[in-house]
């Protein structure tokens, strides 16, 4: 039976770049995706960028850009990572869409006919300066409980306790460091405690239901409570401008809470999707759709997933999700990733490194399960498990006989022999390997499908081609030697495919085959086919990559302030000069518009810096030690803007930046203005 399925991961942040971390959902749910599509099953895979909220507002703001310049440039970044990595989106759109934005709309009309919708005033802080209410994570202070300074405003990282923002001690914002004031103001609440939605999510999340993993069953539980308890509280899905969103209909100067469109978001996307393909998206999302719906998530975000999302769904009148499956989180070497260790790794670093994206596919895939427990990217364990697996057991299948078959047969296979015990072992595993990626068992499918290239290389040890290739009369035993070997390198391709789509594709080229599907691990390769010359398939890791990748992810991170020391001996001020003579100077801020490294040149940047001038300014900075090129673009700087250019070998640099620097293995700092500077001002 044909089945129709949908299926989503989480929609990442359009404020920030793709990392190692977001990659293992990104590639978990393309493994599974690619894996049904091989079944023959229609299966579409939708995703989109999360652009709206305060976040992104700011940051657009700070690199003095609009929020639509901003998610159209991230947009085009992360979808350049994800195709990097073989994450193969049917559609990659955004929030900030014609259809989200419809959406949002339709699912609040219905909800307040159903009386869901709630308007109530409520106290929150305000920053007086930037004429802005505060989402929590903006405003710092002393913890109430344990006095630790500079804490955000919904927990402490010192000592752990949630309070909220009201509760700091010398509250400050954390936009402009004004005093923030508590103002009232008409917020719009999604009625999530009404006996409706409680009823509703009792049945849709229980145990029972198999909808959720046994663990986030569990955790459903906790916050329903007991019968009675009535634990749920109703959620505030609105904002005050100025807010980067959807306005409310009907409600000037109030916007949607960007986790009201983001889940929507989905929806969006694959009717985006429909539009362009002629697929019927009622057939997917009304009541009694017979398709399947699946999100892929982080355990972080199951709250809004499991709890909201359904309950607004079942309540607007449209299909709740089949099921929701939610991962644990990526650590680097047993540790949270870490800019100053250098493993925040970002998914472009790696990319750029020439890193080759089916080790990291692969890597994953051997650690996913189907729970939300952690999963640890070992730096040395990729190294070898890749290394061990993917060259020594797999493609050494294929690159041990090939040679033999194309030079002494002319790529011509003999007659297999379907009982040979290792190719037997493959077929009879297909089944099992097919229900342990249909449960997101993948670790569980990596280890069987590694036993049978175990077993595959026994086999050819067992015959040992190479030998057999220098005695003279071996040579049909020498022809079925290889086409056993070829045999069992393409049914393990087809495992295999899911995770390395790329290399399978180079096998299928090889092997002169149709695209594998899943039915194929089950035929072998007809007598007498033809195969094209051995490519090799793909290299060995060297441990030098990794490290260098780590390197430049250390060199990365411009922000890494708190691993800063302060000078041992302060420099002494300078002389005292007239405020005439500092007048002299013409400092601006400035935008980067470009910022590329200098052949030739180790230690210098090469900026094109935006003052408000009709062309930019060329300026060459000795920053490369501190800041890798790609991370300044966008960002705001100050310059000297009236030096003498100055000629260099590369070219005349036409001014200064400034930075701070407390002499030598300090590090380097660029200074950057508030939020709100624009390129051109003048400092003084
Ligand atoms: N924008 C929200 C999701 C909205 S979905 C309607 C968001 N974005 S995110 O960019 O922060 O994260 C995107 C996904 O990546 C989330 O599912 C999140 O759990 C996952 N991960 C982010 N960092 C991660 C790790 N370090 N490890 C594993 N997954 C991680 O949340
Ligand atoms: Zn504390």
């Amino acid at each position: 039976m044909t089945r129709k399925i949908l299926v989503t991961s989480a929609l990442p942040y359009a404020n920030g770049a793709i990392h190692l971390g977001h990659l293992v959902e990104y590639i978990q749910t393309d493994i599974w995706v690619r894996f049904q599509k091989m079944r023959g099953h229609v299966c579409w895979y939708v995703c989109a960028d999360d652009t709206h909220g305060t976040p992104v507002m700011l940051r657009a703001e700070k690199e003095g850009v609009t929020p639509e310049q901003l998610i159209e440039r991230v947009h085009d970044e992360h979808a350049r990572d994800f195709a990097g990595f073989g994450v193969n989106f049917d559609n990659y759109h955004s929030t900030h869409s014609p259809e989200t934005r419809a959406f949002c709309e339709l699912f609040y009309q219905r909800l307040k006919a159903e009386k869901l919708i709630e308007a109530r005033c409520i106290e929150q802080f305000y920053d007086p300066v930037k004429a802005m209410f505060l989402p929590d994570r903006f405003i710092k202070g002393e913890c109430p409980k344990c006095g630790a300074a500079d804490q955000y405003g919904d927990n402490c990282e010192a000592c752990g306790a949630a309070y909220a923002p009201t509760e700091l001690k010398n509250p400050y914002s954390a936009v402009s460091g004004a005093k923030p004031e508590l103002r009232h103001s008409e917020h719009y609440f999604f009625r999530l405690s009404d006996s409706r939605c409680e009823a509703f999510l009792r049945q849709y999340a229980s145990r029972a239901s198999g909808r959720l993993q046994p663990e986030a069953a569990n955790k459903m539980q906790e916050w329903l409570g007991e019968a009675g308890e009535h634990r749920l509280t109703d959620w505030d899905i609105s904002r005050d401008a100025p807010y980067f969103g959807f306005e409310i209909p009907g409600a000037p100067g109030k916007f949607f809470y960007v986790w009201l469109d983001a889940p929507i978001g989905y929806m969006g996307s694959f009717k985006n999707l429909c539009a362009k393909k002629g697929l019927d998206f009622d057939a997917y999302f009304r009541p009694d759709s017979d398709a399947e719906l699946y999100h892929f998530i982080g355990k972080d975000i199951l709250y809004f997933h499991a709890l909201f999302w359904p309950a607004e769904l079942a309540h607007a009148g449209f299909r709740t999700p089949t099921g929701i499956f939610a991962h644990g989180f990526l650590t680097v070497d047993g540790a949270k990733m870490s800019k100053s260790r250098g493993t925040f790794i970002t998914a472009e670093s790696y990319l750029r490194q020439g890193l080759n994206p089916e080790w990291l596919r692969y890597y994953f895939a051997g650690k996913l399960t189907n729970t939300l427990e952690d999963l640890d990217l070992n730096l040395e364990d990729f190294v070898a498990r890749v290394n061990a697996d993917l060259i020594g057991k797999y493609v050494n299948i294929a690159s041990r006989a090939a040679g033999f078959l194309c030079k002494r047969f002319g790529g011509k296979l003999a007659a297999a022999d379907a009982s040979l015990p290792a190719i037997r072992a493959i077929v009879e595993a297909a089944p099992r390997v097919a229900q342990l990626y249909e449960t997101r068992e993948f670790a569980k499918a990596m280890r069987e499908i590694m036993a049978l290239a175990d077993q595959s290389n026994q086999y050819v040890d067992s015959v040992k081609p190479w030998e057999l290739a220098k005695q003279a009369n071996k040579e049909s035993e020498l022809h079925l030697a290889c086409t056993h070997c070829l045999n069992l390198f393409y049914l393990l391709t087809v495992f295999l495919k899911p995770v390395l789509p790329k290399a399978a594709r180079q096998a299928e080229d090889f092997l002169r085959v149709a695209p594998l599907t899943w039915e194929d691990a089950g035929r072998l390769l007809p007598e007498g086919h033809v195969i094209h010359a051995y490519q090799h398939l793909m290299t060995r890791i060297d441990p030098k990559q990794v490290a260098a990748l780590v390197e430049a992810n250390k060199e990365g991170m411009s922000s890494a302030a708190s691993a800063a020391r302060a000078p041992e001996k302060p420099e002494k001020p300078e002389k005292i000069i007239s405020i005439d003579d500092f007048m002299r100077v013409d400092l601006r801020v400035a935008r980067v518009v470009e910022a590329s490294a200098v052949e030739g040149a180790e230690k210098l940047v090469r900026l094109l810096l935006d003052i408000g001038e009709e062309k930019p300014r060329q300026v060459f900075a000795g920053i490369k030690s501190a800041y890798d090129p790609a991370a300044l673009q966008g960002r705001l700087t100050i310059m000297a803007a009236n030096l003498a250019p100055r000629k260099m070998r590369f070219g005349a640099s036409e001014g200064m930046v400034l930075a701070a620097s407390g002499g030598k293995d300090s590090g380097i700092y660029l200074l950057s203005p508030d939020s709100g500077a624009m390129p051109g001002m003048r400092v003084k």
